[in-house]
C-alpha cells in the first residue's frame, strides 16, 4: 500500500518513476564501488532497472539532443521522439518558435501524433477529437458542456532550446540553466556554418545492440578506429585522439608530430579568419557538459570523405575556404557532430532498453545544394554509414562480453580513452545527483536483481574496487 501511494505521488511529477529503497542503495553501493579509470560494472550495461535509473535520472533531467531545426522548417512541421516512457513531439508555431509538448492527449491520454515527422494544422487527437493549436492550447472540445475550461487543457510543455539550430529538450521541470553557457561559448563556433539554412539530405537509423553507455564509450575514443574503421581514417588523423609516445617507433613519433604542427599552424590561421577553432572542454565539469574542437583533415584537408573533398559543392554558410577540417561537437549524454565546410553530420543515440541503441545520423548540406549537381548522397554518406556498421558491430560485442560472467571492469588507455572516462564520470555524478535528490522513491526495481544480474561476474559488492584482480 505504501507503495501504491508512493506511485500515485510520483504520477504527480513528470519524470519520476519508482525505485525501492534497497535499489537505491544498491545503485550507491555499485557507484561507490567504481574505480576511476574503469569501465562499469557489468549490471551499468545489462540491468533493466539501471536502465530505468538511467531514463529518469538522465535522459529526464538533463538537455538531450533530438533533431536539427531544418527538420521543423516551416508552422506546423513536426518530429516525434521517443525517450524511454516518454514520446515528445516537437514542432514550429505559428510565430516561428520551436515548441515541444508531451505527445499525449489531455482528454483520456492517448498518444496525438503517430508518425515520426510531417506537419499539421492543429494537432487533432484521433480518438474523441479535440484538437489543439500549435501553442498547445486547447481550441476544441466537443460534449465537454459550458462549463468546461479548455484553458486547463493544454498540452503539457517540455522545455525546448536550440543552440545554432541543434535542437535540445529537457523533460525535467526545472531544466539544468548551464545550456546558456553551452550555447554562448558554441554559438560562434558553430554560426560559420549556418545550420539553419541547411536541409537534410539524408537519414540513417541504426539499431546497435547494446547499452547506450557502450554506445557512448565507443564514441569517445579513437583507440579502436586505425584497427577498425578503414574508411574514416582517410579523412581523420589516427593521432588526433591520443597516442602513447613511449610506445611508437621513429616513422610513428615523426608522423604524430606533423600532426601536432599541423593542428596548431591549422588551428592558428582558422582563428585568424574568424573561424574559432581551439579545444573547449567541459565534458565532466557542468551539468550540460560538452566538448568542441577543429581538427585538421587529411590529404586535401576538406572533407570527411572517402578522397576527403568536399562532398557538396555549395559551402555552408558565407564560407569560402573549403579546407576548415572538421568543428567536432559532443555533448553529454548523447550526441556528437561534425562540422566542415560543406556539410554537418549530426548523431543522437536514443536508449531503447538495456542492450539496445538506436543511433540517429542526419547529413546536412546547404539548402540550395541540389541533389546530383552539387552533391552525390552516396559520396556525402559512404564514409560515416560504413564507420556506423563497424561501431555497431564493436558495441554488440562489447555487450556480449558484458553479458558474461567472465566480464569485470577494464582500464581505459590514459592516452586515448581520457574522453570515455570523463563521460563516466559525468555519468556517475549525474546519476549520484539524482539518487540525492530523491527522485526515485518506489516502485518495483528489486535489489537483488541488481546483485545477481552483473556484481556475481566479479565477485560480490563487498569485494569492493580491488575485486577480481583489479589494480
Ligand atoms: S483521448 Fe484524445 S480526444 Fe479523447
Ligand atoms: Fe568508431
Amino acid at each position: 500500500m505504501a507503495g501504491l501511494k508512493r506511485e500515485i505521488g510520483d504520477m504527480t511529477t513528470l519524470g519520476q518513476t519508482g525505485l525501492t529503497g534497497d535499489t537505491v542503495a544498491a545503485l550507491r553501493s555499485l557507484i561507490a564501488r567504481r574505480q576511476p579509470g574503469y569501465s562499469l560494472d557489468a549490471p551499468f550495461y545489462t540491468s533493466p532497472e539501471i536502465f530505468q535509473a538511467d531514463m529518469e535520472l538522465i535522459f529526464g533531467r538533463t538537455w538531450i539532443y533530438v533533431c536539427v531545426e531544418p527538420e521543423v522548417p516551416e508552422p506546423g512541421d513536426y518530429v516525434t521522439v521517443s525517450l524511454g516512457r516518454n514520446s515528445i513531439v516537437i514542432l514550429r508555431d505559428d510565430d516561428m518558435g520551436l515548441r515541444a509538448y508531451h505527445n499525449v492527449c489531455r482528454h483520456r491520454g492517448a498518444k496525438l501524433v503517430h508518425e515520426e515527422s510531417g506537419a499539421v494544422g492543429n494537432i487533432v487527437c484521433r480518438y474523441h477529437q479535440w484538437t489543439y493549436n500549435l501553442d498547445g492550447r486547447l481550441i476544441y472540445a466537443e460534449h465537454m458542456g459550458a462549463d468546461f475550461d479548455t484553458s486547463c487543457f493544454g498540452l503539457k510543455p517540455v522545455h525546448v532550446r536550440s543552440v545554432a539550430g541543434l535542437v535540445f529538450i529537457c523533460l525535467a521541470a526545472e531544466p539544468p540553466a548551464d545550456i546558456d553557457a553551452m550555447a554562448a561559448a558554441m554559438t560562434p563556433y558553430l554560426a560559420p556554418h549556418d545550420l539553419r539554412n541547411c536541409k537534410v539530405a539524408a537519414t540513417a537509423d541504426l539499431i546497435e545492440r547494446g547499452n547506450w553507455k557502450l554506445t557512448m564509450e565507443n564514441n569517445r575514443e579513437c583507440y579502436h578506429c586505425s584497427g577498425n574503421h578503414p574508411e574514416l581514417t582517410i579523412p581523420l588523423f589516427a593521432y588526433g585522439f591520443g597516442f602513447a609516445p613511449g610506445q611508437m617507433d621513429e616513422t610513428e613519433l615523426q608522423q604524430a608530430a606533423r600532426y601536432e604542427d599541423l593542428v596548431v599552424s591549422s588551428t592558428a590561421r582558422w582563428e585568424s579568419c574568424g573561424i574559432p577553432s581551439a579545444e573547449v572542454d567541459h565534458l565532466d565539469d557542468r551539468i550540460t557538459g560538452f566538448r568542441t574542437q577543429r581538427l585538421p583533415i587529411d590529404q586535401t584537408g576538406e572533407s570527411q570523405t572517402l578522397d576527403t573533398r568536399v562532398a557538396s559543392k555549395k559551402l555552408l554558410g558565407g564560407l569560402t575556404d573549403s579546407k576548415l577540417g572538421g568543428l567536432s561537437f559532443w555533448t553529454q549524454p548523447n550526441s556528437w557532430h561534425h562540422f566542415m565546410s560543406d556539410h554537418i553530420v549530426t548523431f543522437t543515440a536514443i536508449p531503447i532498453d538495456a542492450e539496445n541503441t538506436l543511433v540517429r545520423t542526419k547529413w546536412l548540406v546547404h539548402k540550395d545544394a541540389r541533389e546530383g549537381i552539387d552533391y552525390d548522397v552516396e559520396n556525402l554518406t559512404s564514409v560515416w554509414n560504413a564507420t556506423n556498421a563497424q561501431d555497431a558491430a564493436l558495441v554488440e560485442m562489447a555487450q556480449a562480453g558484458a553479458r558474461t560472467p567472465a566480464y569485470e571492469p577494464g582500464p581505459y588507455s590514459p592516452y586515448t580513452e581520457m574522453l570515455v572516462e570523463k563521460f563516466q564520470k559525468w555519468y556517475l555524478d549525474r546519476l549520484s545527483a539524482g539518487l540525492a535528490s530523491g527522485g526515485l522513491a518506489s516502485g518495483d526495481l528489486a535489489s537483488g536483481d541488481l546483485a545477481s544480474g552483473g556484481l556475481a561476474a566479479g565477485g560480490p559488492a563487498s569485494g569492493g574496487p580491488a575485486a577480481g584482480g583489479r589494480a
